[in-house]
């Protein structure tokens, strides 16, 4: 394989989107791929937004040929808790066939893949980039762009790795991935902190309330979110879609998780419960002392961080106002209610077997000698959805992590195996469309 020197140096630029201290950092990620990809003949141009830059580049070799739209962030999460990392997040390193850093497989590694693929590329097919830096935080700038750029941006296809594989050694389409709306709620009772004996008795308690709320949200029996109306616009699994699944080993993610049960919506497969349902999960709690030891205290707030994940056709907006309104309406008096929108991002599926879909199987199957599983996917991708929409484009969905590579979290890794078979599948790929076009 070509070296790996590149991508390790881009690794090692702490392009952490949600900190402000990193902003230049940032920056200097985004003006390192753009060096890299002039290098390799494109025009590129950083453009900027209140927080971010987005890296737009196209490479035209002839005005007939297809185009491909390549879209990837780089921007990663925060690094924290350090202590847990084996070796520094942003010194990145190789060991046992894996590269591990901070973004090796979200995004940077992958992103990195479908670069390196067009090095001594023959094949005549346009590239265009499209990069942002702030996938982390929600794409806020980027959704926009994309609204106000469809010419600039027309591509016949749409090609992302951000994503994971199935299971090792198996390689994947996916065609779905979920949406989000991730909110704050926060409680507020009295004007200030109390005492809890001289004034318990008397006093709201936020962390009570919260509690109370938390507990109405999802019903412990079935499972079942308790939104009005939040399930109203799910749209169904056939079974024909069911039948194209792979199977998923429970008792192997049982045992990863150390977990021994699988808890989720009543009626649901796991897989469905990941894929095609949607989720409600508390992702922080908070409220009054946390300390050592004990301190007698009535908090005057409490609050919590919401995650639902969406599927088709529920929309985020739709869902954070139901969200709101059901909360006031079960909120007991003598309480406050504070909801912010922290981000969000629509659901997606597309066309499993839309032709580009079928060269990159085809391309797959090649390198790893097998045909891919075709997948759904949990996570989010925000901008995606709007891709969709506003360019028509039929989206590939590659997905080049494994669902241990520790995305957001201590010791992120990327396998060698997958970047160095992901790069010949994208190479493929290119050739095959550059010969057969789509039809
Ligand atoms: N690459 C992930 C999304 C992902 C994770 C896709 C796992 C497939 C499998 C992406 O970088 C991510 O973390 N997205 C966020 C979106 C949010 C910050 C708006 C997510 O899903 O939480
Ligand atoms: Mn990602
Ligand atoms: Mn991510």
């Amino acid at each position: 394989m070509k070296t790996l020197d590149p991508l390790l140096e881009f690794l090692s630029i702490p392009s952490v989107s949600t900190d402000p201290a990193r902003k230049e950092e940032v920056r200097r990620a985004a003006f390192w791929l753009k060096e890299r990809l002039q290098a390799l003949g494109f025009a590129a141009e950083l453009h900027e937004t209140p927080l971010h830059p987005i890296l737009y580049a196209e490479r035209v070799v002839d005005e007939g040929a297809p185009t491909v739209l390549v879209y990837g962030h780089y921007d990663v999460q925060p690094e924290d808790p350090l202590e847990l990392w084996e070796t520094p997040p942003f010194s990145p390193v190789v060991r046992d066939g894996r590269i591990y850093a901070r973004g090796a497989s979200d995004d940077k590694g992958q992103l990195w893949a479908h670069v390196a693929a067009l090095e001594g590329l023959t094949a005549r097919t346009n590239v265009k980039f499209l990069v942002e830096g702030e996938e982390e935080i929600g794409s806020p700038h980027l959704l926009p762009f994309v609204r106000q750029n469809r010419e600039k941006l027309r591509a016949d296809v749409v090609l992302v790795s951000d994503g994971a594989m199935f299971a090792p050694e198996t390689p994947t389409l996916t065609y779905g991935l979920r949406g989000l709306c991730y909110l704050e709620v926060r409680l507020k009772g009295a004007r200030r902190d109390l005492h809890s004996g001289a004034f318990g008795g008397v006093a709201p308690n936020p962390i009570q309330a919260l509690g109370w709320l938390l507990a109405r949200l999802k019903d412990e029996g079935t499972g079942k979110v308790q939104i009005p109306g939040f399930y109203e616009k799910v749209r169904p699994v056939s079974e024909e879609e069911k039948r194209l699944w792979p199977s998923l080993d429970e008792e192997a993610l049982k045992g990863e998780l150390g977990v021994e049960v699988l808890p989720g919506e009543e009626g649901y497969t796991p897989l469905e419960r990941l894929w095609a349902r949607p989720t409600l999960d508390p992702n922080g709690v908070w409220g009054g002392y946390q300390g050592e030891g004990s301190k007698t205290v009535i908090p005057k707030e409490a609050g919590m961080k919401l995650s639902m994940r969406l599927v088709p056709d529920q929309d985020p907006e739709e869902v954070a106002d139901r969200t709101e309104a059901y909360l006031e309406e079960i909120l007991p008096p003598g309480y406050r209610l504070e909801v912010r929108r922290l981000h969000g991002g629509k659901p997606v599926l597309t066309d499993p077997f839309s032709p580009p879909m079928r060269l990159m199987a085809r391309a797959l199957a090649e390198v790893w000698g097998r045909p891919p599983v075709y997948a759904r996917e949990g996570g989010t991708i925000p901008v995606v959805a709007e891709l969709q929409e506003a360019l028509g484009a039929p989206i590939v969905l590659l997905g080049l992590g494994l669902n241990d590579d520790n995305l957001h979290a201590p010791n992120e890794k990327f396998d060698l195996i997958n970047l160095e078979k992901g790069i010949a599948a994208i190479r493929r790929f290119h050739e095959l469309l550059a010969e057969e076009g789509l039809q």
